[in-house]
């Protein structure tokens, strides 16, 4: 029997039980998942890694791409060796791709037992205990256009950077993407509750908070309680909080007043992440991103004009249907224009139900992988050569932990959310530090303690 299963008489349970979550996608999905370990640890369980020691297993699943697909099924494989061996087990499935194929999921594969969509994170506990009872297989994925109640438990990860969901879903069909069908219309949470939220995490310690949404910047739109700049503001002044961030913006929302707020915010940190996905007018259109090249390039001229250390990253997706040697040449121009500080790149992966699925002119897979290396190149570069501007300059790092690699090199993140590498002396996880830059490279910062 595993070390983790002791007496626990007080809270009706004989024994601590036992859960592993595997959490797949985006920021939103790790948020998720911390309000289900919240309410899984209210019901008696313990949140381990190793999952052949686990009495319940979650995943919690994305379906922006194909290749986020195949890992959950590769994973759910490995489960039914498990679930063999110990039929006691539970397995459930949640997240976007539950949303996305419902009950399909225990067609294929039987031996998982529920399945619970985006929507209903919530109800888990109700589902788990009826798992408890019996093993009937269970599928609740109705999507409804309300929010997620604001009392469910949360149980944060790191201990001093939480993730504070402000709204639910998306309104924008960018005619690539799945997301808005898998987590249906946006729904703002109401300010206060907001507040509240970063307000606990401060109390328990927590130093830094990251907004959550598909597109802060249309924040309020349905409640009309507060706009985004509004929100920002008034988490700025939370007592004792150290560092605000968000994400993602979509450029077409992202307005002059949230500009403002972030250049006086005390504790607004200097990155924007402002995903363009093109550099084609055409492609842009096609993919219903509502603005233009010009429009982009004139919203980074007005942010970096008010924010001059502001540090800009971006997605971007090649082999869009229909995308040209041409379009593609333009991307890699407005790369070297813009300069971004990080690019995160994607070849586009056809999902069905989505408008561009059905386009013509799908670019061949080999063509893909050419364009996406063309683009990483260039990037890279660029980011290098920011980085390498960094060199011998002072950073405020907030201090991570351990390097997985080496743990006796530590990692934090400046405010302009670059990573910094440096040798571990007596900080904590949470602390700040000073931390002098001796060796940028594309993806980090290396650097020296400074004495204060
Ligand atoms: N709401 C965020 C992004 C969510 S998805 C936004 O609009 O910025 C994260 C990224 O995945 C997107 O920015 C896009 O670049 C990429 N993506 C979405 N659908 C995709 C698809 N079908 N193929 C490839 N990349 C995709
Ligand atoms: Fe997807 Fe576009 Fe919504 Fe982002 S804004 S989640 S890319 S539809
Ligand atoms: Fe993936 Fe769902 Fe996020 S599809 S990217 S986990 S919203």
């Amino acid at each position: 029997m595993p070390e983790q299963r002791k007496q626990k008489g007080a809270s009706g349970y004989d024994r601590t039980k036992t859960c592993c979550l595997l959490v797949y996608g985006c920021q939103m999905n790790v948020s998720d998942a911390e309000r289900m370990e919240g309410q899984l640890r209210r019901i008696g369980y313990e949140r381990i890694d190793r999952m052949e020691d686990a009495d319940l297993i979650l995943i919690n699943t994305c379906c922006v791409r194909e290749t986020a697909e195949d890992k959950v099924y590769g994973k759910i494989g490995e489960i039914k060796q498990l679930k063999r061996r110990n039929p006691e087990l539970i397995f459930g499935i949640t997240g976007c791709m539950a949303q996305k194929e419902g009950d399909a999921l225990i067609r294929r594969a039987p031996h998982i037992d529920f399945v619970l969509g985006t929507n209903k994170v919530h109800e888990l506990t109700k589902i788990i205990q009826q798992m408890e009872i019996s093993r009937e297989h269970v599928v609740d994925v109705m999507l409804g256009e309300t929010e997620l109640p604001d009392d469910v438990p949360v149980a944060h990860g790191s201990g001093f950077s939480a993730w504070v969901p402000i709204m639910y879903g998306c309104n924008n069909f960018c005619t690539y993407c799945i997301v808005p069908y898998v987590r249906g219309r946006e729904r703002s949470r109401l300010p206060e509750d907001v507040l509240s939220e970063v307000e606990e995490a401060v109390k328990q310690g927590y130093k830094e908070v990251t907004l959550l949404g598909q597109n802060v910047n249309s924040y309020g739109k349905d409640h009309k309680q507060a706009d985004f700049a509004e929100l920002l503001e008034r988490v700025d002044h939370v007592q004792g909080i150290r560092r605000v961030r968000f994400m993602t913006s979509h450029p077409k929302d992202l307005s002059d007043r949230v500009i403002e707020a972030m250049k006086n915010g005390q504790h607004l940190c200097e990155h924007i992440h402002l995903p363009v996905q093109h550099g084609s007018n055409r492609i842009l259109k096609a993919m219903n991103r509502v603005y233009t090249v010009e429009q982009y390039r004139d919203l980074v001229h007005r942010i970096r004009e008010n924010i001059p250390q502001v540090s800009l990253t971006t997605d971007l997706i090649v082999g869009f249907p229909g995308e040209t040697d041409a379009d593609f040449e333009e991307t890699l121009d407005f790369l070297r224009e813009i300069r971004f500080d990080a690019a995160y790149t994607f070849i586009y992966s056809k999902r069905s139900g989505t408008p561009a699925a059905k386009m013509e002119q799908q670019v061949e897979e080999g063509l893909k992988k050419e364009r996406l290396k063309a683009l990483m190149e260039v990037q890279n570069a660029i980011s290098l050569e920011i980085h390498e501007a960094l060199k011998d300059s002072v950073a405020e790092v907030m201090v991570e932990g351990p390097s997985k690699t080496d743990p006796s090199v530590y990692t934090g993140r400046t405010r302009t959310n670059k990573i910094v590498l440096f040798p571990h002396t007596c900080e904590m996880p949470g602390d700040f530090a000073h931390i002098r830059i001796t060796q940028p490279q594309t993806w980090v910062l290396k650097g020296e303690r400074i004495s204060e």
